[in-house]
């Protein structure tokens, strides 16, 4: 989530299919090798627009290592045309308009992943203790940063500062899962801090072209 990394071997054990989510989280590693590598299954990937390697409309990728899974994932994205209508097809096939952006955006990858890495580095270096809900160290290896978030208790009165500084902040989940009504009947007591945690989390200005002293400046509002 947000870029960072989970313990994906954990998962393995279980032995059930794997569909890793790598929407948020391209350039990211794993074990060393990059993220979407490691299941069986398979894994996703996003490359809407705001995305760390973003297209000029909605286009993303599913990668495998199952020559099964793939042939059927083909024929699933071109209408079930190359095995004979047996799957639940659609048309999702890639524009190829998409796909020379993303071809040429490529080359520029390793750029965008350095000044997301630098800009995450200023913020973890300088933003003050209590805006995180956990220690400042937190591991940040192999992580590539989609979206900086912070967790702070009273976020109303920074989400405040950010306002009266003119300063624009996201919310990306404003509700939990079990908040939605047809996840609703999966509530148990085991979930209660994921009703707390959307309240709080507040995405901090975080691309690759920002300004170096606009994010002292954010850190600054927020510190201060
Ligand atoms: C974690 C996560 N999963 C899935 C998606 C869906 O990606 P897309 O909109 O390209 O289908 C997104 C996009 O925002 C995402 O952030």
């Amino acid at each position: 989530m947000y870029g960072n990394v989970c313990d994906v071997e954990k998962f393995e054990e279980f032995e059930i299919p794997i569909i890793e989510d790598c929407a948020q989280s391209i350039g990211a590693t794993y074990n060393n090798h990059h993220v979407g590598l490691s299941g069986n299954s398979i894994s996703c990937y996003s490359f809407y627009p705001s995305k760390t390697l973003g297209a000029m409309g909605d286009c993303g990728m599913i990668i495998t290592k199952s020559k099964e899974l793939s042939d059927k994932m083909k024929s699933i994205i071109d209408c079930g045309k190359s095995r004979n209508f047996i799957d639940f097809p659609m048309n999702a096939r890639a524009s190829n308009f998409q796909l020379i952006i993303l071809l040429e955006k490529l080359n520029h990858l390793d750029d965008y992943l350095y000044s997301r890495n630098k800009i995450m580095k200023i913020y973890d270096d300088n933003l003050s203790f209590e805006l995180f809900n956990q220690p400042k160290s937190f591991d940040r290896k192999g992580c590539s940063l989609y979206v900086y978030v912070i967790c702070p208790k009273n976020s109303e009165y920074y989400k405040n500062k950010l306002d009266k500084a003119n300063i624009g902040y996201g919310i990306h989940y404003p509700k939990s899962l079990v908040e939605h009504d047809i996840f609703s009947d999966y509530y148990n007591d085991n979930l209660r801090y994921s009703l707390e945690y959307p309240k709080r989390v507040i995405s901090l200005p975080f691309y690759p072209e920002m300004d170096v002293d606009d994010v002292y400046k954010i850190i600054e509002v927020l510190n201060d």
